[in-house]
């Protein structure tokens, strides 16, 4: 019977991975996959990762199932650190899920079942964003977002374009750092957005998965905050494999925010059977040690000051890379007002190929570059490479 599938192509990007891992060429360079990476080009644990872990090897003492909306305690101080004041006195249905596509899917999930059948998603975006909201079952309606060659947000096409969209459709916005472009929408531009969003009475499905990468912790929610105030329901997907480091162990939550103490019961009791069919329960090992963070003082200061020592050696490459990059294309003089790990640089796919082939400089072929894959050392280098195109 298996016959009777058909081979699906690799993921574009996790292929990378592994044609980078298989390339011997010294001083190879990776751009490719979102995951940061210091001056030697390791992925550090945290130190308060590595404490936290300490403690709960320590002193768990069961490795019993946690259920399926997972640790109450995690996902409070998750929410906390999320949404602040803005936050505080919503109701809100939450869970811990295995990462933030974990949190994704299950938030498409409950979006089918509640009758929203369109989604509308800016262009560009993260390829797995419209794949898990078709698999899901709903209909993914593009609009504008952002200009490549002029490397700027179509902030009024946009406008224009959501003007359409119906009551009921909900729109993806990307909480901070934007993926794959890093462009950033002005305080007022997210206010106009979060008015059109009320007025339209459309659902924001709102994807956080680098906060503390862009211009610090409370700035990165600054966006996500502004939507929040405006609206009576919401969704969230958080992931916290960047800014805890803790990519592997797949740490996530969704959180709905709904109307009423009582629909969140409702829409939690929804989650927790979409989540029981699909992997029953979440892990709970990257959870825990977020939680032992977030919940000490200590050691919560010292992760937030190593969170905040990687974003700047990223904000310092960023300015280098811009600075180099516009000695050709002057247009990139934007990426240095760009945030977090990603820009989108204006290159055909033929010069990707070319880079990887004869410098074995690593990307995808939509020409997203990470930013936290390089070091200080390379800067100069690389940059000559793509002059070089
Ligand atoms: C990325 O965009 O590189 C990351 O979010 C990793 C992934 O899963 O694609």
């Amino acid at each position: 019977m298996f016959e009777t599938l058909n081979r699906q192509p690799d993921d574009p990007l996790l292929a990378l991975i592994g044609l980078y891992r298989a390339d011997a060429r010294a001083g190879k360079v990776d751009l490719g996959v979102g995951v940061y990476r210091d001056e030697e080009g390791a992925t550090p644990i945290f130190r308060a990762v590595k404490e936290a872990e300490r403690r709960l090897v320590a002193g768990q003492a069961t490795k019993s199932y946690v259920g399926p909306e997972g640790d109450p305690v995690f996902l409070e101080r998750l929410w906390e650190l999320t949404t602040g004041p803005s936050g505080r006195d919503r109701a809100v249905a939450s869970l811990q899920t295995p990462g933030g596509s974990g949190a994704l899917r299950l938030a498409a999930d409950l979006m089918a079942r509640m009758g929203v059948t369109r989604i509308w998603v800016g262009v560009p975006t993260w390829p797995n964003h419209p794949a898990i909201f078709k698999v899901a079952g709903l209909e993914v309606v593009s609009h504008p977002f952002f200009d490549v060659p002029s490397q700027s947000i179509l902030f009024d096409e946009m406008m224009e374009a959501l003007k359409t969209a119906e009551k009921g459709d909900a729109v993806l916005l990307h909480a901070s750092c934007h993926n794959p472009t890093g462009a950033v929408l002005t305080a007022d531009q997210w206010h106009a957005l979060s008015t059109l969003i009320a007025e339209r009475g459309l659902l924001p499905l709102i994807d956080s998965a680098y906060q503390g990468f862009g211009r610090g912790l409370e700035a990165d929610r600054a966006g996500l905050c502004t939507v929040l105030d405006a609206v009576p329901e919401a969704l969230l997907a958080i992931s916290c494999s960047k800014n805890f480091g803790l990519y592997r162990e797949r740490t996530g939550a969704v959180f709905a925010v709904t109307a009423t103490g009582d629909i969140a019961l409702s829409a939690r009791s929804n989650l927790a059977a979409l989540a029981r069919t699909a992997y029953s329960m979440p892990p709970d090992h990257g959870a825990a040690i977020v939680s032992e963070i977030l919940g000490d003082d200590v050691l919560k200061a010292d992760w937030m000051a190593e969170l905040d020592v990687m974003r700047g050696r990223v904000a310092s490459i960023r300015q280098r890379l811009a600075a180099g990059l516009s000695r050709r294309w002057q247009v990139l003089t934007a990426v240095a007002e760009q945030e977090g790990m990603f820009s989108l640089l204006p290159l055909a796919e033929e010069d990707v190929l070319r880079l990887r082939a004869e410098h074995a400089i690593y990307m995808p072929g939509s020409a997203r570059i990470n930013i936290a894959g390089l070091k200080s050392a390379e800067v100069d280098a690389v940059v000559e490479k793509f002059l070089s195109l």
